[in-house]
């Protein structure tokens, strides 16, 4: 009997992709979650929480390749950490690591966490394949969405987002885990480039609104990092083909759909 993959973000909008394409390709899974639910279809679900460091050691044993894929706003180098001791300990041979494109360029707080917890990836004795993927659609819409609910909508200076698909990340992730430690892999972005006005644009067009734009200024660091284009990668990157407007009409014309 093969050991089952553990996916920790099992239940995240990324998990939610990754999980049923390890089903498709034959694996068992087990999943690490602070909510369990019962097993089904060849999912497992483990209770723990990485932050606290609970059922940790329990969801690596008898594992040989996890994907780790939890995060949140604060702790993600933290919960890193608690991970690679433990899967260490077991016996792991694969660790996967998401991260984000400019982890280690962008001067901000959270983005300090993803870069610290690929060093604990990458030094862990294990071995290991990262990947850098640009911001997911699904967080460029809930972005879109927030913003837009203001009468104005807020265009702050010379920010470039690169969106990209989130299945697409987690298909590119779910071959890097079924094959060899790659180490570092090249980053994965989406197909355009917007600034916040165009990201919002097709939004808008779709619900049939209209905003008048206030450009606002980026401050500090991290302004001049995201103005530089830090948080982009604009060569050498793999290019998801999904677009942010192909994924737009999709998710709201189902919206739409379910409404009528
Ligand atoms: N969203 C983006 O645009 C983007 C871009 C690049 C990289 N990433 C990275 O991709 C990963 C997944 O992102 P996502 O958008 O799919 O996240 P998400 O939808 O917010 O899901 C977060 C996942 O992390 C798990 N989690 C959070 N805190 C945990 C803890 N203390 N212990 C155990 N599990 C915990 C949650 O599990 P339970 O709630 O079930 O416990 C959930 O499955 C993250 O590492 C993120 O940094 C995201």
């Amino acid at each position: 009997m093969t050991s089952p993959i553990l996916v920790t973000g099992g239940t995240g909008t990324l998990g939610g992709h990754v999980v049923p394409l390890l089903r498709e390709a034959g694996h068992e899974v087990r999943v690490l979650t602070r909510h369990p639910r019962p097993a089904a279809d060849g999912v497992e679900y483990v209770a723990g929480d990485l932050l606290k460091g609970e059922g940790v050691d329990a969801a690596v044993a008898g594992v040989a390749t996890v994907l780790h894929l939890a995060g949140g706003p604060k702790g993600d180098d933290e919960a890193t950490r608690t991970l690679v001791g433990a899967a260490s300990r077991a016996g792991v041979r694969h660790l996967v690591y998401i991260s984000v494109v400019g982890a280690d360029r962008v001067p901000l707080a959270w983005m300090r966490t993803k870069r610290d917890a690929e060093r604990a990836v990458a030094g862990s004795g294990i071995g290991w394949t990262t990947l850098r993927a640009a911001q997911f659609h699904d967080l460029a819409l809930a972005l879109v969405e927030k913003t837009t609910r203001l009468p104005v909508l807020p265009a702050p200076r010379g920010l470039r987002l690169q969106p990209v698909d989130s299945a697409e990340v987690a298909a590119r992730l779910t071959e890097l885990a079924l094959g060899a430690p790659a180490g570092p892999v090249p980053d994965l972005t989406g197909p355009r480039v917007y600034d916040l006005v165009a990201l919002a644009r097709p939004y808008l067009d779709l619900r049939g609104r209209r905003r008048p734009v206030l450009p606002v200024p980026l401050p500090g660091a991290a302004g001049r990092a995201y103005r530089a284009g830090a948080n982009l990668t604009l060569q050498g990157a793999q290019v998801g083909h999904r677009t942010w407007e192909e994924f737009l009409e999709e998710r709201l014309g189902a919206a739409r759909a379910a409404a009528a």
